[in-house]
């Protein structure tokens, strides 16, 4: 049985193959391709090395076109189905993605598990993307998009940018910045970040100038200090997002910008308490509060230590207070 379930895998990366190589055809060798996925693409500003790269597609918007294209390649229906390519509804079958511009998403060893596909326009009523489902060779909670790509200038640079979307990752990599993945589409999991950890202890975290991003990041730090790594925050301008920021600026300003901008996370949750708010007693309460939380995430009792000192500093509060409340939170908890 073990080895039923390993040809069943065997034959869903296969599928999966076959359409990433067909998305790019279709993409290059269309005139609707080229007219329409190519010139999106060009449009973003990625260059064809780019495209190449993270190998970019565009599935025609017709019922069946590449069901019937790998049916007739001999890839079985069922196996077209489990990927989640096809879609079965009693005699009949169609495409999952129609009219959208291709993303694969492949593995730390570069296998094509599954696709994002993004529409052209920017309709606010339809889903913007739309992803592959879950499948025996996709599983969301454990994939990183771009994991293949980085893994390499992750270890080198000893740090990892972790990004929000697809877009995210491929402009900056196109800036020059590499050691970047994103947790696309799903909220960040805790195998995601061990991921990582194989390749470096820390991360920083680029996610959108917007509110959804900021909740986003407050929820990864402490998923990642939970790790025993090291986190640091870097926010962007309101309204961009890693995408649009790396595509306006060159390597270097890019690389300057966060260079400057990435805080640890005391200084992140500490820059939350807006500046008016610094004298209320209970707001400023609020946000002590919340960063001993964080602080009590941390299993290394020699950092807590030296995030507790940092926190008394910049919160100008005794470490004394710090101590006990954290010894409190980590009581309850255990
Ligand atoms: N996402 C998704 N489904 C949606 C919207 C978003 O799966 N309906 C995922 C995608 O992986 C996307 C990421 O969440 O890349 C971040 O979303 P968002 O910031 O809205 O999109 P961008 O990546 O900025 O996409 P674009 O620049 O193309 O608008
Ligand atoms: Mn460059
Ligand atoms: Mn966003
Ligand atoms: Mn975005
Ligand atoms: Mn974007």
């Amino acid at each position: 049985e073990e080895k039923e379930k390993q040809d069943t895998r065997e034959s869903l990366y296969l599928v999966s193959e076959f359409a990433n190589t067909h998305f790019q055809k279709i993409m290059h060798k269309t005139d609707a391709g080229q007219a329409i996925g190519l010139s999106y693409f060009k449009e973003r500003g990625f260059t064809p090395e780019t495209i190449k790269t993270f190998g970019l597609g565009y599935a025609l918007d017709e019922w069946q076109g590449f069901s019937d294209e790998a049916l007739k390649k001999g890839y079985k229906l069922e196996f077209l189905e489990k990927t989640g390519l096809t879609i079965v509804k009693g005699e009949k079958y169609f495409d999952r993605f129609k009219g959208r511009v291709m993303f694969p998403i492949q593995s730390m060893s570069g296998r094509v598990l599954g696709f994002g596909g993004r529409i052209l326009t920017n309709d606010k009523k339809a889903a913007k993307y739309m992803n592959s489902p879950e499948s025996e060779i996709y599983y969301k909670s454990k994939v990183l998009y771009g994991i293949y790509h980085a893994k390499q200038s992750i270890a080198k640079e000893d740090n990892c940018f972790l990004v929000e979307g697809y877009t995210d990752v491929i402009q900056f990599h196109q800036t020059g910045i590499t050691n970047v993945v994103s947790s696309s589409g799903t909220a960040l999991t805790p195998e995601q970040i061990r991921l990582i950890n194989r390749l470096t202890k820390n991360i920083t975290v680029l996610f959108d100038g917007d509110a959804a991003g900021m909740r986003a990041s407050v929820r990864g730090v402490d998923l990642i200090l939970e790790q025993g790594m090291n986190v640091r925050v870097c926010t962007f301008p309101q309204g961009e997002d890693p995408d649009s920021f790396a595509k306006q600026n060159t390597e270097e300003e890019l690389r300057a910008y966060l260079e400057s901008n990435s805080k640890d996370f005391i200084q992140f949750k500490a820059g939350l308490l807006v500046e008016d708010a610094k004298n209320d007693p209970i707001k400023k309460a609020e946000t002590i509060r919340d960063i001993i939380q964080s602080i009590s995430k941390i299993p290394d009792r020699i950092k807590q230590e030296v995030y507790l000192q940092e926190c008394a500093r910049i919160m100008d509060i005794s470490e004394s207070v710090l101590f006990s409340s954290l010894a409190q939170i980590s009581n309850k908890e255990t």
